[in-house]
C-alpha cells in the first residue's frame, strides 16, 4: 500500500510530485534551483561551503484579529470565572468539533489535565501505571501525587511511542492504566494498547498534548482511548499560554472529571459538600477566550505540519545510517517536531558534530529531546518525591526500584535522536532545504 498523506488523501509519492512541479512551475522555481545547486556543492557550509537552506523560515504568526475579537467580547462581561462563562462555553465547543467527546472540562496545563484524569480513574496508593519514559514530567506527576507508581515502559525503535509488547510484559494485579503518550504528535497503537486495556480491564488515557489534530486511522486522537488530555503551553500547536483540557466519552469516568480539577466540589449540585478531594486546576475565561479562538486554526496548523513532517520523510529518503520518523500510513502525525535517528556506526563523526554541520546548513535542529527517560532524572533515582521520601515506598505498597529500571530502546532513541523543528509557517521550499542539508551532511560523513 503507498504511504498515504491522510490531509490531502493523495499518496505521499504523488505529494511530492506535485509540490516538486509547483515548485518548478511557480516563482519557487529560482530559489529551489539554488537550494539544489547549494546541495550540490559538496563542502560543507561547516567549512566555508554554500548553505543548503539559504535563508530561515518566514516567522509564523500565532495570534491576531480572532483572539482579539475574543478577548474584547470577554471585557464585557461581568464575570471571569469558568463556571457557565461564554468563553468557556464557546471553547468547549470548538473543542467538540475536533474532539468529539460528551465530556470536556477546561483546566490550567497539560499536567492538570493528566492529574485530573489520574484522580477521574480512580487510581489510587500502589496502583501501577504504565507509560513512555520520553515524555514531558508532567506526564506522571499526577499519578505520584495520587500515589500510585509510574511504570515505564520501552519504545519503539522508529515511532518513539508504547511498544504494547513490553506495556504487556509490565502488566502486573497492581496495573490500574496505561497512559499512551503520542510523542511528537504521532499516534501511538492505538489498536493494540486498547486491546491490553479492555483484556486486563485497565484505564486506557491519552497523553494528546502533542497531538493536537492528530489521527489514528482517521479518528481523531483523543477519542480512542477512556480519557484524553491536551495541553495548551505556549510551545503546543495552539495555546493560550498555559491551559489545558480533559475530555471523556465515558461515563464513568466523565462526570467526575469537573470536580477533580476544581477541589472536589460538583458545580451541578451547588452546596451539595464534598465527596471527593482534589485541587484547584481552573482555566479562567481570558485563557478560554484565547483558546476558543485558537480552536479555529487548529486544524490548518495540525495540516500544514502534518504535510511538512511527511514531505520531509520523503524528501530526505532512503539514506544508510538514518532512521527517518516513523508514522503508520493511514495515520497524521502532526510533528510537534520532526525525529530521526542517526547510527553512529554509519557515520566518520558524533551526533555532536553531524548536528553542529546540519545547523550550519540552516536546518533548525538540535540533538536529542529529554536528556534522559525520566526514570533517570534524579528525584526518580532517590526515591525523592516528597520532601525527599516516597511514602508509598515507606508503607510497602510498592517494591519499585527506579536504580533498577530498564527501557534500552528509550535510552538508545534519546542518545541517537536528532529533532528538527517543524512549525506551519514552513514552506515546502524551506522543508526541501532541509532535507538537502540532511543528505548532504550524511554524504560527507558517510563512513
Ligand atoms: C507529552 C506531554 N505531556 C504532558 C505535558 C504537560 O503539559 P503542560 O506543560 O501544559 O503542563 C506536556 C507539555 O510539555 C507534554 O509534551
Amino acid at each position: 500500500m503507498p504511504a498515504r498523506t491522510p490531509a490531502t488523501g493523495a499518496s505521499r509519492r504523488q505529494f511530492i510530485a506535485a509540490s516538486s512541479a509547483a515548485l518548478a512551475a511557480g516563482s519557487l522555481a529560482s530559489s529551489a534551483a539554488r537550494a539544489a545547486a547549494a546541495a550540490s556543492d559538496a563542502r560543507l557550509a561547516l567549512h566555508g561551503g554554500a548553505k543548503s537552506v539559504p535563508a530561515p523560515s518566514p516567522r509564523r504568526r500565532r495570534w491576531g484579529d480572532p483572539e482579539r475579537e475574543r478577548l474584547n467580547a470577554m471585557l464585557t462581561q461581568d464575570s471571569l470565572f469558568y463556571w457557565r462563562g461564554p468563553q468557556t462555553i464557546l471553547a468547549l465547543e470548538r473543542f467538540r468539533r475536533i474532539c468529539p467527546l460528551k465530556y470536556a472540562h477546561p483546566c490550567s496545563s497539560g499536567t492538570a489535565a493528566l492529574h485530573i484524569a489520574v484522580i477521574a480513574a480512580g487510581i489510587g496508593p500502589g496502583d501501577e501505571v504504565i507509560t513512555s519514559p520520553i515524555t514531558d514530567i508532567g506526564t506522571v506527576i499526577g499519578v505520584i501525587y495520587q500515589l500510585g507508581v509510574p511504570v515505564f515502559a520501552d519504545l519503539v525503535a522508529g515511532t518513539y511511542n508504547l511498544d504494547p509488547a513490553d506495556v504487556a510484559r509490565r502488566i502486573t494485579p497492581r496495573t490500574k492504566a496505561i497512559i499512551a503518550v503520542h510523542l511528537c504528535g504521532n499516534p501511538c497503537d492505538m489498536t493494540a494498547l486498547r486491546a491490553l486495556a479492555d483484556k486486563h480491564k485497565l484505564v486506557l488515557i491519552e497523553d494528546a498534548c502533542q497531538a493536537w489534530g492528530a489521527k489514528f486511522r482517521g479518528q481523531p486522537i483523543g477519542t480512542l482511548g477512556h480519557i484524553a488530555c491536551f495541553s495548551l503551553q505556549q510551545s503546543k500547536h495552539i495555546t493560550c499560554g498555559d491551559g489545558g483540557v480533559v475530555a471523556s466519552n465515558d461515563d464513568r469516568f466523565g462526570p467526575r472529571l469537573q470536580r477533580s480539577g476544581d477541589k472536589g466540589g460538583d458545580r451541578t449540585r451547588p452546596g451539595g459538600g464534598y465527596e471527593a478531594f482534589a485541587t484547584n486546576y481552573r482555566m479562567s475565561e481570558p485563557q478560554a477566550a484565547v483558546f476558543a479562538a485558537q480552536l479555529e486554526r487548529v486544524e490548518a496548523i495540525a495540516a500544514q505540519r502534518a504535510r511538512l513532517g511527511d514531505l520531509l520523510t520523503e524528501a530526505i529518503g532512503a539514506v544508510p545510517g538514518l532512521r527517518l520518523h516513523a508514522v503508520h500510513a493511514e495515520d497524521r502525525c502532526v510533528y510537534w517536531f520532526y525525529f530521526f535517528r542517526f547510527d553512529p556506526a554509519a557515520f566518520r563523526c558524533d551526533r555532536a558534530e553531524f548536528v553542529k554541520a546540519l545547523a550550519a546548513e540552516g536546518a533548525p535542529c538540535s540533538a536529542g529531546y529529554i536528556a534522559v527517560p525520566l526514570h533517570r532524572e534524579p528525584v526518580f533515582q532517590k526515591h525523592g518525591f516528597f520532601a525527599g521520601r516516597w511514602p508509598v515506598k515507606e508503607m510497602g505498597l510498592t517494591t519499585m526500584d527506579y536504580t533498577r529500571h530498564q527501557t534500552p530502546e528509550a535510552e538508545a532513541i534519546l542518545r541517537t535522536g536528532i529533532r528538527i523543528t517543524i512549525d506551519e509557517g514552513m514552506t515546502e521550499e524551506f522543508i526541501h532545504g532541509v532535507a538537502a542539508a540532511v543528505r548532504k551532511v550524511a554524504r560527507h560523513y558517510a563512513a
